[in-house]
């Protein structure tokens, strides 16, 4: 396995990695190798867990690529590898073989979102969601600025000073987006975020997640194994089999954006929720 790259990136790599997030506009001569790179390569990724039975595999021969600004959705059933896999993007955990290779041969700024937001329950909403920041000893003003503006985007104005005991489950969830996404990372990955949300706060996260998805330009890979979610969500969704969790669909999400409610009643939806459904039984 290779997973190429170190945070500290040469001034040429940064500059790639910038241009790929959008951040920065590309110099004429890097716009056709632009146009062409995918962010993120995944090629032939192997993992087995060791156990007493010869190893337990549970991803095998995973290769995809990501382009900027994706937003990609892994569905698969449960112990298929999708926390794995995440938890490899995020540089947490390496392969048994295979190669996860980042654009300028850099590993990306991630920002992680679990199934449960994992608050520190002594903690306001603020002083979760500069933690990050804290840890990086960013300066207290600077801080708290930064957390303000991820507050105002994800919609917690007002509960600042709630305790997250206090906080409804949509609510944590998004305390939960806003410290992932405060360090302002490349990537963001999420694992079943709205998991444990009842369906109408969960069918709202997704009104918010898309916003802030627009609003940021982040590239996103989420796991999920909801189909309608991953249809409203995603520009691509990678369906994985039983273990060992290997891509048994790639389907292209051809629906309109901006996307809103409208758009699971149309026909097309109801195709493409069809073709998943037909592929994961
Ligand atoms: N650290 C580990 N050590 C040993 N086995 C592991 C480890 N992490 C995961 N596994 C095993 O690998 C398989 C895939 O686990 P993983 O958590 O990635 O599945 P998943 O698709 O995220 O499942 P779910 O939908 O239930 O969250 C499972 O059989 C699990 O028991
Ligand atoms: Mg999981």
């Amino acid at each position: 396995m290779s997973l190429r790259g170190t945070r500290r990136a040469t001034k040429q790599s940064q500059n790639f990695w910038e241009i790929a997030s959008g951040k920065v506009r590309p110099r004429n001569d890097m716009v056709k190798t632009m146009t062409t790179n995918p962010i993120l390569t995944v090629k032939d990724l192997n993992v087995v867990f060791p156990d007493s039975n010869g190893g337990l595999h549970a991803l095998e021969d995973i290769s995809f690529e990501v382009c900027p600004r994706d937003f990609i959705c892994f569905l698969g059933p449960s112990g298929s590898g999708k926390t794995t896999l995440l938890r490899i993007l995020a540089g947490l955990l390496k392969p048994t073989n295979g190669e996860v290779n980042f654009i300028g041969n850099q590993h990306p700024g991630v920002g992680m979102v679990f199934q449960q937001p994992n608050l520190m329950p002594w903690r306001s909403v603020m002083d979760n969601i500069k933690l990050p920041l804290e840890l990086e000893g960013i300066s207290e003003t600077d801080a708290r600025i930064k957390a303000q503006e991820m507050i105002e985007l994800v919609g917690l104005r007002g509960f600042e000073d709630s305790w997250p005991r206090e906080l409804s489950g949509g609510m944590a969830q998004r305390v939960g987006i806003a410290r992932a996404l405060i360090h302002d990372p490349d990537l963001l990955l999420l694992d079943e975020p709205f998991g444990s949300l009842d369906a109408i706060t969960r069918e709202r996260m997704w009104m918010e997640l898309s916003r802030i998805w627009q609003a940021k330009q982040k590239t996103v890979i989420m796991v999920t194994h909801s189909i309608n979610e991953s249809l409203f969500l995603a520009d691509r969704v990678l369906v994985l089999t039983q273990r060992p969790g290997k891509i048994k669909f790639d389907l292209k999400v051809d629906l309109p954006r901006p996307r809103n409610d409208d758009i699971r009643y149309t026909p097309h939806f109801g195709k493409l929720a069809r073709k998943l459904r037909e592929t994961i039984e």
